[in-house]
């Protein structure tokens, strides 16, 4: 056996858990999720949601991950033996179908990448519906796929130090430049005013008891954060035991909300500028696949740059959050065959491009699979809160104590990840399903 893989600092490995919170989730989920109705009302919900209930999670995922230092499909077993087995088996199949369809959106963002760059973009309404046509269907699908799951690939197989964490030392700082300089070229829009009012300021709350609004704010939290299917636990189990967790699990946190928040301001002043706004609460890619292209090009050649950092942005936002979801079955595979890095790798991106094929081709099965797979998000953080406030309640605790010395924060975290989140969970997990339901059946 070679010696585990640590990252290089400290600084490398809260980059890469932001580099993998912050992804495509951010620049159209939040958006979109905001735009449905529930406004302000939406915001708070998700902030709370964040600050309650994923933090303690989140902390919990990354003792999973350091204390045991191994793979996600092997620290439950570690901690709690092998009736945890199923929960190795969620996580590694909950990170294989996510990227499968996460992959297919990537290819549509280096499409439209390309489009902004060396073939224009669509001016209007109609247009707009056709260019989406084009670019999520036939044969520009899958080149786009395989181009993006081949690079996640490459990066992942050169290892935790030479890949992920080198990428993502130079992505994030990268990303969060062109997001302010695109906020701040979105606010000199003419309908930025109106953009900002109607996306975060509109408050209506009687939102914060609409199933939909409560079931949203949960999905966007969890998933927004990359949380309940092992990537923090992966992440963390290149961990030393000096690093502060709680304060770096609220630094990853408090960066994926304000991108989310940006990336609105970037976008619903276009939106609203070019009077797009029915596109996006209409359907879940609308928002950053046909409004803002259109948005664009309203504005000539200069519009074309700017969209070609947009979803420029929105790629290097895509691909630190993809490697992460590949490392989850990539370590699980190392781990449990003893297989070396590069053929786990191989086999893993393999298998997760075939569940990929029938999203590549349909539309209404990307959007199943992205409902479906968000509720076992929520279910994947209830059990590891579960786990940790209750089979092995000590660990938590214990781990922290060698790195963190204040014990109000400790004990804040303790009681939470007890009592707190899995009451909140399930009770979020009960309408979310209900909800899920509802609709399906109303549709
Ligand atoms: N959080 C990323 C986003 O906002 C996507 C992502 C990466 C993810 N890893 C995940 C989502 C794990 C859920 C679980 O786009």
């Amino acid at each position: 056996m070679t010696e585990r893989e640590q990252w290089k600092s400290g600084l490398g490995f809260v980059l890469a858990a932001a580099g993998s919170a912050v992804g495509l989730g951010n620049l159209w989920g939040f958006a979109y999720r905001a735009s449905q109705g529930g406004g302000l009302a939406f915001l708070l919900l998700y902030v709370i949601v964040v600050l309650v209930v994923c933090l303690p999670v989140l902390v919990g995922e990354m003792i999973l991950g350091r204390s045991t230092a191994s793979s996600p499909f092997v620290a439950p077993i570690k901690l709690a033996g092998n009736n945890w087995k199923p929960l190795g088996f969620l996580f590694a199949l909950a990170s294989c179908g996510i990227l499968s369809f996460y992959a297919v959106i990537m290819g549509w963002t280096v499409d439209t990448l390309f489009h902004s760059l060396f073939v224009g973009l669509p001016s209007d309404m109609r247009e707009a519906g056709d260019f989406f046509g084009r670019i999520s269907s036939g044969k520009s699908v899958f080149i786009g796929q395989i181009f993006s799951l081949g690079l996640t690939a490459l990066v992942v197989s050169a290892g935790v130090r030479r890949g992920i964490e080198r990428l993502t030392r130079w992505c994030m700082p990268l990303l969060f430049l062109l997001l302010l300089f695109l906020a701040l070229w979105s606010a000199t829009l003419p309908g930025a005013i109106e953009g900002y009012t109607s996306f975060l300021f509109k408050w209506d709350a009687s939102q914060l008891l609409d199933k939909t609004t409560i079931r949203n704010a949960f999905t966007q939290a969890f998933f927004s954060l990359s949380l309940g299917i092992g990537i923090m636990v992966a992440y963390s189990s290149y961990l030393g035991k000096k690093n502060k967790l709680p304060k770096e699990a609220f630094q990853v946190a408090s960066f994926d909300t304000a991108v989310g928040l940006l990336a609105g301001m970037i976008t619903f002043p276009i939106v609203l500028s070019f009077g797009l706004k029915d596109v996006i609460s209409e359907s879940t890619v609308g928002a950053l696949f046909i409004a803002l292209p259109t948005g664009f090009a309203n504005l000539g050649g200069i519009g074309r740059l700017l969209a070609a950092l947009f979803f420029g942005l929105a790629f290097i936002a895509a691909i630190t959050s993809s490697v992460s979801l590949l490392e989850v079955p990539v370590s699980s595979m190392m781990d449990t065959l003893s297989w070396n890095r590069r053929k786990s790798v191989w086999v893993s991106t393999l298998i997760v491009f075939l569940l990929g094929i029938p999203s590549a081709l349909s539309l209404d099965f990307l959007g199943n699979m992205d409902a479906i797979f968000n509720v076992l998000l929520i279910l994947g953080g209830f059990l590891i809160a579960i786990l940790l406030g209750w089979v092995v309640p000590s660990r938590y605790d214990e781990d922290l104590s060698a790195s963190d010395s204040n014990l109000r924060v400790r004990k804040y975290l303790v009681f939470m990840i007890r009592w707190i989140s899995p009451t909140v969970i399930a009770c979020g997990l009960i309408i979310s399903i209900y909800d899920l339901f509802f609709n399906w059946v109303a549709s």
